[in-house]
């Protein structure tokens, strides 16, 4: 994948390793997005990733891609219908996914969270899981755009059914309709993407997810993002913030 790093040890739970495994950094990213859905995460921790070659870790992709298997445990299977109604998945499952996945977390190459945390709960368990890994979350990445530009965002989205390709119909649109430009996958529209599930999607991030803005923000963690213009725009927006903030925390370090 353009030389960045695969998610194999994401998907697979370390039992396959990456490749290729990511060389030490000097100074790794590690990084949560944070936004409403369709917001965009998705699309930046892609291209945030190929810039920083952190690696993307997903929980919604984790749910996808377990969707797809055969051979699934019942609360498993009462993960995958909970995110087809759009609800929030029970968080001991995606606490210990996440525990189960603590190598990339302190991954050489950095890691970029899209999806967790998703509640104070969640995200007072990443800390306690950095904290034991010796690991420092370097900045919570939020990204702000008005409600229609969101629902317009997630109305025109389109996925590869072979490949984590993403489109949009009008903003990202594949070569030829219906089909993915990098593996000739059909592209589809995501079980979670029709108004009713939207509706209950939004519902979950107000009265769950919203609340870390100020987690996150009374520690001095938040960077906001304005998530307007083209998505090589909100990357380069982000980065200049990250870098900025990234600059400021080791300096910081230094001193004491
Ligand atoms: P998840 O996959 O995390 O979904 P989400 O948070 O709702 O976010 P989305 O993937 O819908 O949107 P996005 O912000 O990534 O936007 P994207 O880049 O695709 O979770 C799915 C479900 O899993 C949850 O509902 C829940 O049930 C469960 N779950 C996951 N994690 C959980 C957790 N921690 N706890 C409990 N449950 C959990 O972009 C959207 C569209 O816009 C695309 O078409 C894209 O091409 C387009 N686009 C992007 N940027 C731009 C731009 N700048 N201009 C125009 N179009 C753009």
């Amino acid at each position: 994948m353009n030389g960045h790093p695969t998610r194999d040890g994401w998907f697979s739970a370390g039992q396959v390793p990456c490749d290729p495994v990511p060389p030490p950094r000097e100074h790794p990213y590690r990084v949560v997005l944070l936004g409403p859905p369709g917001v965009g995460k998705g699309t930046q921790a892609m291209l945030l990733g190929q810039t920083l070659r952190a690696c993307h870790l997903s929980t919604g992709d984790l749910f996808r891609a377990a969707s797809c298997g055969s051979e699934l445990s019942p609360s498993m299977r009462a993960a995958i219908a909970a995110t087809q109604r759009g609800e929030l998945v029970c968080e001991e499952l995606v606490i210990d996914l996440v525990r189960e996945r603590a190598g990339c977390l302190r991954c050489h190459g950095g890691f970029l969270l899209d999806g967790f945390p998703r509640n104070v709960t969640q995200a007072q368990a990443l800390d306690e899981l950095l904290a034991e890994l010796n690991v420092t979350l370097d900045a919570v990445l939020y990204f702000e755009l008005p409600q229609e530009e969101i629902v317009a965002r997630l109305a025109g989205r389109r996925t590869c059914s072979r490949c984590p390709a993403v489109y949009h119909l009008a903003a990202r649109p594949p070569a030829t309709a219906g089909v993915c430009d990098g593996c000739g996958g059909e592209l589809t529209q995501r079980a979670d993407d029709r108004p009713d599930v939207i509706r209950v999607r939004m519902q979950a991030y107000d009265e769950s997810t919203r609340p870390l803005i100020d987690f996150y923000r009374r520690d001095g963690r938040l960077v906001s993002v304005a998530a307007t213009g083209t998505p090589e725009q909100i990357r380069d927006r982000a980065m200049r913030l990250l870098d900025r903030r990234v600059g400021a925390s080791q300096a910081v370090a230094q001193s004491v």
